[in-house]
This record gives C-alpha cells, structure tokens and sequence, in this order.
C-alpha cells in the first residue's frame, strides 16, 4: 500500500482540495463517473421525475417545507442528491419507528470504507520524503484518512438508515426493506448491489476491480442484478409451469409505484399465441382504494414476489413436441395506473416495460 508521488502533484492537489464531491473524481475517476448514472446521484426533485411528481402533489409541499431531505438530498439542499460523502460519513445508523436515522462522523475527511483484511485498521496519510524532499514516499490517501473498522461497511448496514423503512404521518409503513438482507458479511446489500467490477478504485494505487458505484437497481442497469432471479419451467401432465424464484433478501421490488409482470407466449407451428400474464403488486392506500403515499393507512393488495420467494404459477395449456415457451420477467418503474394521476404519462422510460429476465424453453 505505498505510493510515490513528485512534490509537485502534492502540492497542486492540496492547493485545489475543498470538501466539493468533484474533488473526489481526480482520484477516484472511474466511481465518480459510474456514480453520475446512479439513482443516488439522481435522488434529488431537480434529478428524479418521479420524486418530483410524487413531491409536488405533497401537501407539504404548499406549505414549503421540503420533508424527503434526509434520505433524497442528505446535503441539506433540495437540488443536490446523495453524494460521495453522504455515505462515507455515516459512523451509525439509530433505529426509530418512522425510520431510521444516520448518524455522521463530524471529523472532516475521515472516510468509512470496507477492505477485506483490513478491518482492524485506520489509515492516517503519511508522508516520508526522500531525494533530498524531490519526491515524497506516501501511505494512504493524501486527501483524507480512511478508517475500515466500521462493521456496518462489511454487513450492508450502512445502507439502513434510509433503506429500512418509512412511515407516513399516519403511522402506516409506505415502503420497508426486510434487515435480513443487512446482516452478513458474504451476501448483503452492498455484495449485490455494488458487485466487484474491473477497473482500479482510485487513479494513484491501482487495483484491478473496485465496488460498483451506479448501484444496479430497478432505474439502472437491471441486467447486473438478473443472475439473482431464476425462471424455471415444467411440463405438467395438463399445461405447464414457471417458477419464479427471487434470491434477494427483500420483495423483488421494493417500492409500492412499481409493477412486476410475467408476460408468457406460445410459438407453436410458426404461430405466436399470447399466454396470460401474471402481474405482481404491493398497493397501498385507504379505504380499500389505492392512495397517494401520504394518505395511506392499508395495504390494499399484496401478491408481490417475495423475499427468497419460489412463486409457481400454473398454465393450463396443453403443450405439444416442438413447442416453444418464451417468458418474460420485467416490471414498470411506474405503474400504468398511476401515471396519468402523476402526470408522467408521455415519460416513455417511466411508463415502458423493462425487461429484467428472458427465458426459453422447448419441448423436446
Ligand atoms: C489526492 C487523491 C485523492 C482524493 C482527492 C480523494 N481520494 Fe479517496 N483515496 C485515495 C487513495 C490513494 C486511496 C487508497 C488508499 C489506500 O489504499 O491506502 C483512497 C481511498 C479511498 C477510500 C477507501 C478505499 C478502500 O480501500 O476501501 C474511500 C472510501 C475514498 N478514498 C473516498 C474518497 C472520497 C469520498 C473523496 C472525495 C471527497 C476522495 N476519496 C478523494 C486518494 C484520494
Ligand atoms: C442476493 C442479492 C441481493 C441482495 C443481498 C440485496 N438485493 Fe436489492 N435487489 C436485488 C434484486 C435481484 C433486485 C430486483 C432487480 C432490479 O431492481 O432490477 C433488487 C432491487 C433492489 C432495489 C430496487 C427496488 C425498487 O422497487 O426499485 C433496492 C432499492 C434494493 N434492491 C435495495 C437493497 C438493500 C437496501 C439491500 C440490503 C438490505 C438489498 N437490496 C439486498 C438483489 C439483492
Ligand atoms: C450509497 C452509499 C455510497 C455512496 C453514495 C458512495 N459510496 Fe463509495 N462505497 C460505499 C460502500 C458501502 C463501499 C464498500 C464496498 C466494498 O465492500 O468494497 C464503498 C467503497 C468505496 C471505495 C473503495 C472501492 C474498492 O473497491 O476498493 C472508494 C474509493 C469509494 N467508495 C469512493 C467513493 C466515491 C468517490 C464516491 C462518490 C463519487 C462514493 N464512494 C459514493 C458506499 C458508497
Ligand atoms: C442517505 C440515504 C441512503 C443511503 C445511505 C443509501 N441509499 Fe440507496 N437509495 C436512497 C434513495 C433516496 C434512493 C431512491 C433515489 C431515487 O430514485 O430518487 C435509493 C435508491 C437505491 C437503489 C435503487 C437504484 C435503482 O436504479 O433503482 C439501490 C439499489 C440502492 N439505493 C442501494 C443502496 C445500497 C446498497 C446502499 C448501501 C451501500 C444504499 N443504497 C444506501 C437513499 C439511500
Ligand atoms: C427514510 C428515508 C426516506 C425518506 C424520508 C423519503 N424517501 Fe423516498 N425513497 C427512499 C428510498 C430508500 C427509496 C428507494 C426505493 C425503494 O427502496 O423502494 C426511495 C424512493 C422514492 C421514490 C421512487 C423513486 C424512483 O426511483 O422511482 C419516490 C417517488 C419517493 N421516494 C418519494 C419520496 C417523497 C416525496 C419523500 C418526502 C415526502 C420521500 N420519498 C422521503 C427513502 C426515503
């Protein structure tokens, strides 16, 4: 873990070095550029078009008082989503009803971060100059501390402050992700979600890979996380069936706007015959009718794929040698329904279906 940097990239980095995230991208150009494309990144109403249409229908909204801050814009302005320090601050997390809450290291430039057999260790900068001070032999970062002892880091813990759950004004939980998923060092949060890719994690000690920080998920770059998701398929003595198994330790999607469905088709003699479709939903709202989040005091309907879920689901259609089954497993980012309501209805991406798993199967 050392480096040798000349006198002079030492001293322009400290002249230019502010607390400003951008700071982060001369060194750690590869997750900075991955980060841009992530819904963390993106988490702000200036950003998201589904946060700000959700936002600009809350009845808060009138009396001007942004409420999401805490989890969408951490930074205390509406316009500026998570950043680099958001997480890398995060000490604990304290556990309340409503949710949960972070609690952030108030040292300037100590950094949390997770490295296997590193987790007894606090790597403070250094410097040991040689060549009569030409060149400076370093450990660490010269830009800030790192301290890899904090265990929420290794567990996916350090994502429950805002992942776990909230509850509207009330009491009703609107969204939750089960801890299960936050507890062990081998598959958690982070190990899916921010898998190992090629690539160095920081411009000055090359490494070949570093955790993936556009942070896989339902708005970007599914296919990471597909592997995840097992479509399995049987011949019955009457029709056949599909089993949908979800590996992760939460609903296979978590927030109640999104609709999973499973479309199947037939192609039988150069014919193509549309099968039902079976669609996945966790609704919430009031009065049996689905509501606006705020509103909410039941849920209204709940057939969502669950956690470590196999879901079998029956077809009654005879099948023939030389038939082909194609099944298609994916999800609307907003439901269908809702969209008009939200005034997103023209926002193709929102409103189309991606495609999460495509699956063949043939009869022999
Ligand atoms: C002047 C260069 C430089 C700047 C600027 C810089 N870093 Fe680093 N950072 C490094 C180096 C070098 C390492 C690797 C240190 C080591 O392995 O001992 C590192 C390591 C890290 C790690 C821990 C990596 C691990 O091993 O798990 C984190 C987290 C991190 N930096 C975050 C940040 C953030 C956030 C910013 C912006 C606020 C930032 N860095 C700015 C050079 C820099
Ligand atoms: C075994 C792998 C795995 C683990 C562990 C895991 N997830 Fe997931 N996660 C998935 C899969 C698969 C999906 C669904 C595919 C997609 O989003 O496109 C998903 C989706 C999500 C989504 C998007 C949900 C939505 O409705 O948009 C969030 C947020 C998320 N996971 C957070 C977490 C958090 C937080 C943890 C830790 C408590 C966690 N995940 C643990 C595999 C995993
Ligand atoms: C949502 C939380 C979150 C955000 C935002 C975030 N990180 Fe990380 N980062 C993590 C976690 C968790 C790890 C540890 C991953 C692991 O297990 O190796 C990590 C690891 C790292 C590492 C070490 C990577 C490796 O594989 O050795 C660096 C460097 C880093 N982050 C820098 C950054 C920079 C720079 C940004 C902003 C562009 C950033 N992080 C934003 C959570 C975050
Ligand atoms: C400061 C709060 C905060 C922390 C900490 C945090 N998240 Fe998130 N995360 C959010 C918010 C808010 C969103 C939704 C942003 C949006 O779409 O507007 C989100 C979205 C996501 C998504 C969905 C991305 C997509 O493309 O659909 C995944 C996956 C995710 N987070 C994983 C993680 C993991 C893994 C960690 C821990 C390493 C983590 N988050 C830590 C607040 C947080
Ligand atoms: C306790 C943390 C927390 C608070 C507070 C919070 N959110 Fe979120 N929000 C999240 C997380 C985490 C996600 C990621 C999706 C998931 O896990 O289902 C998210 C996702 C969303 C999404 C889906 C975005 C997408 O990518 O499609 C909307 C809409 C949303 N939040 C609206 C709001 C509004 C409006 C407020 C304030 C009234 C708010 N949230 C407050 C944590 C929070």
């Amino acid at each position: 873990m050392r480096l040798v940097l000349s006198l002079f990239t030492l001293l322009t980095l400290q002249l230019s070095a502010t607390d400003d995230i951008t700071t982060c991208k001369s060194c750690h150009p590869t997750i900075y550029n991955e980060f841009q494309t992530s819904f963390h990144k993106n988490s702000s109403i200036k950003d998201d078009k589904v946060h700000a249409a959700v936002w600009n229908r809350h009845p808060a909204k009138a009396k001007g008082k942004y409420k999401c801050a805490k989890c969408h814009t951490p930074n205390n302005s509406s316009h500026e989503g998570i950043t680099c320090i958001t997480c890398h601050t995060i000490t604990a997390i304290e556990n309340h009803p409503k949710a949960n809450k972070n609690i952030y290291e108030s040292k300037a430039k100590t950094f949390y971060s997770a490295e296997k057999g590193m987790e007894d260790k606090k790597v403070i900068y250094h410097e040991k100059s040689s060549w009569f001070g030409l060149v400076k032999e370093t450990t660490g970062s010269p830009y800030h501390d790192i301290d890899y002892t904090n265990e929420n880091f290794y567990t996916g813990k350090v994502c429950m402050g805002c992942h776990s759950h909230k509850h509207n004004g009330k009491g009703f939980s609107v969204c939750q992700t089960d801890k299960a998923g936050a507890e062990s060092k081998e598959s958690n949060c982070i190990t899916c979600h921010m898998p190992k890719v090629k690539g160095s994690a920081t411009s000055i000690r090359q490494s070949k890979t570093h955790a993936f920080h556009g942070f896989a998920g339902a708005r970007n770059q599914p296919e990471m996380l597909k592997k995840y998701v097992e479509v399995d398929f049987k011949k019955e003595l009457k029709g056949f069936t599909i089993t949908v198994e979800n590996k992760a330790p939460h609903n296979l999607l978590t927030h109640p706007l999104r609709v999973v469905q499973l479309k199947t088709t037939l192609k039988r003699a150069g014919k193509t015959e549309a099968l039902k479709t079976e669609t996945f939903v966790k609704v919430i709202g009031t009065n049996n009718k689905p509501s606006m989040p705020w509103l909410a005091t039941q849920v209204v309907k709940d057939n969502m794929i669950k956690a470590k879920e196999k879901r079998v689901l029956s077809f009654d259609k005879e099948l023939k040698s030389g038939d082909e089954i194609e099944s298609i497993l994916g999800y609307y980012i907003v439901n269908p329904k809702a969209a008009a309501k939200l005034g997103l209805e023209k926002e193709k991406k929102l409103t189309s279906f991606t495609v999460l798993k495509h699956s063949y199967f043939k009869i022999p």
